[in-house]
């Protein structure tokens, strides 16, 4: 392992340098017109995979999807296997002009890389391949077998991802996933998520009539679509309580008195948040009365407008608008239902509507589960071992707010294999937002820390692992 360890910190450049190299091609997935660009990360992808020692590595579809590229080292027969989880598909650039330096050119800058996708998810390809690497090319052999997956559509919400586990289901099976695409609560605090919220969206449409009319016309009968719209959505809006949309809260599983006490002993810096959250200074937390952040943002349901149309302020004309529509996005957490949630915003939205416009409301996308594991056992403890080592400092058990879909189905099909999720990214990560970034110390240290991990997975049996 000292070998491992002491190859990373020499060859810490070439792997910069790979990450440099996925950075600049824009493989974004949620436009639609980037695909070569993906086809483009998914075959770099194999390469790196190859040039770091990975056996059968092949770029796999299933139906339409984009590529997933995969990769493997199974020569530790009746060592446990490791499942290893990234994406290569990135969010696309917005408000360039915020951007200090070419998002698609890996920046060095404060102790911080910076480029889109260099936390969210490509630095994970690398962090992975970085551990791999430093023992093919040191010893040569790995602790354990690993089973490297890299899908071209998270962003987008990897729809095709539970059919890719089903129709390669025997090549994929492993004893443990490891995935990274989370954060680590504070620099240099190595944090393993256990809990991620689910997530529904709808859309809500008003129409009042069948065309926009004069308002000098009709300003003051005809029903007002956009008004009309932002009424209901204002029904919404209860200042620091909870959501009032009944039956909501009915199967929210409360924290335990454990986790309370564990989530009081995590650092909370008020001030840092609201910087890191880019909060003004005149608003205030919308937190419901006595929660703290984290109890709010990872085990309490939350709602956002994530869309509203009417008309474009540049078109704007003094007409009556017919027609208004918002997109509705709910975070899930256990033991809350999809489809129940759904019923329940439709059952809110459409109740009542203000002069009697229609109202309609249509599930949008594929919803994802919220997930929630034990943080303990065998897996867990090895991980704890290794980002202790990696990091020199106790890592924390967290909760996460957003969605990582596939890991409650990924854990299921392998028969409750244990999924350790590994911070990448900090509040200062900025994924999916100008100036994304990678910390190089803690990128660093987590590559350390899966070296450390593939060892002591190395020591447990398959069946130990659970
Ligand atoms: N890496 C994120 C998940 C995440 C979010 C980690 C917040 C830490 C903090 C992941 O890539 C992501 O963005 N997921 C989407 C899923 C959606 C497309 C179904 C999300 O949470 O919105
Ligand atoms: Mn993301």
């Amino acid at each position: 392992m000292k070998d491992a360890l002491d190859w990373l910190e020499k060859h810490h450049e070439t792997i910069v340098r790979g990450l440099a190299d996925l950075v600049a091609i824009p493989s974004i997935s949620t436009d639609g017109d980037h695909q070569t660009e993906i086809d483009r990360t998914a075959t770099l992808t194999c390469q790196q995979m190859r040039e770091a020692g990975l056996l059968n590595v092949e770029s796999l579809k299933v139906g339409n999807s984009l590529p997933y590229a995969y990769g493997e080292w199974l020569e530790a027969p009746g060592k446990p296997t490791v499942f290893l989880y990234a994406h290569h598909d990135v969010q696309p650039v917005t408000h360039i002009d915020q951007w200090k330096s070419d998002p698609w050119k890996l920046t060095r800058r404060d102790g911080r890389l910076y480029g889109r996708g260099a936390a969210d998810d490509k630095g994970a390809i690398a962090a992975f391949l970085g551990a791999i690497a430093a023992y093919r090319k040191t010893v040569n052999h790995l602790p354990c077998n690993v089973k490297m997956v890299v899908e071209g559509e998270e962003e987008i919400g990897s729809k095709n991802l539970l059919k890719f586990f089903d129709v390669y289901q025997e090549k994929i099976r492993s004893d443990v996933i490891v995935v990274c695409d989370t954060e680590n609560i504070e620099v240099g605090l190595p944090s393993i998520t256990y809990s991620l919220r689910g997530i529904v969206a709808v859309l809500v449409e008003v129409a009042s009539a069948k065309i926009p009319v004069h308002s000098g016309m009709a300003g003051g009968a005809l029903p007002d679509a956009a008004l009309a719209l932002n009424h209901i959505l204002g029904r919404l809006y209860w200042n620091h309580g909870p959501l009032p949309i009944p039956g909501l809260y009915d199967r929210v599983r409360p924290l335990t008195e454990k986790e309370r006490a564990a989530f009081r002993k995590l650092p909370w810096d008020e001030e840092k948040f609201r910087r890191e959250i880019g909060m003004l200074p005149t608003a205030r937390f919308a937190m419901e009365s006595g929660l703290s952040a984290y109890e709010q943002t990872w085990r309490r349901p939350s709602l956002t407008v994530i869309a509203q149309e009417a008309s474009s302020i540049k078109g704007a004309s003094n007409q009556v608008l017919p027609a208004a529509s918002a997109i509705l996005s709910c975070r899930l957490v256990p033991d809350q239902k999809p489809d129940e949630v759904i019923e329940q915003l439709r059952a809110f939205l459409t109740a009542d509507p203000p002069w009697g416009v229609e109202v309609k409301v249509t599930p949008l996308g594929a919803h994802c589960d919220w997930w929630i594991t034990d943080p303990n056992g065998p897996a867990f403890e090895a991980a704890m071992a290794a980002l202790r080592a990696g990091f020199d400092r106790d890592p924390v058990a967290v909760g996460c707010g957003g969605s990582i879909g596939f890991v409650g189905p990924l854990s299921a099909l392998f028969s409750g294999a244990p999924a350790l999720l590994l911070g990448i990214e900090d509040p200062a990560s900025n994924a999916h937002a100008p100036n994304e970034s990678l910390h190089e110390g803690d990128f660093k240290k987590l590559m350390a820390s899966l070296i450390h991990l593939f060892d002591h997975l190395g020591k447990l049996s398959p069946e130990r692992v659970k």
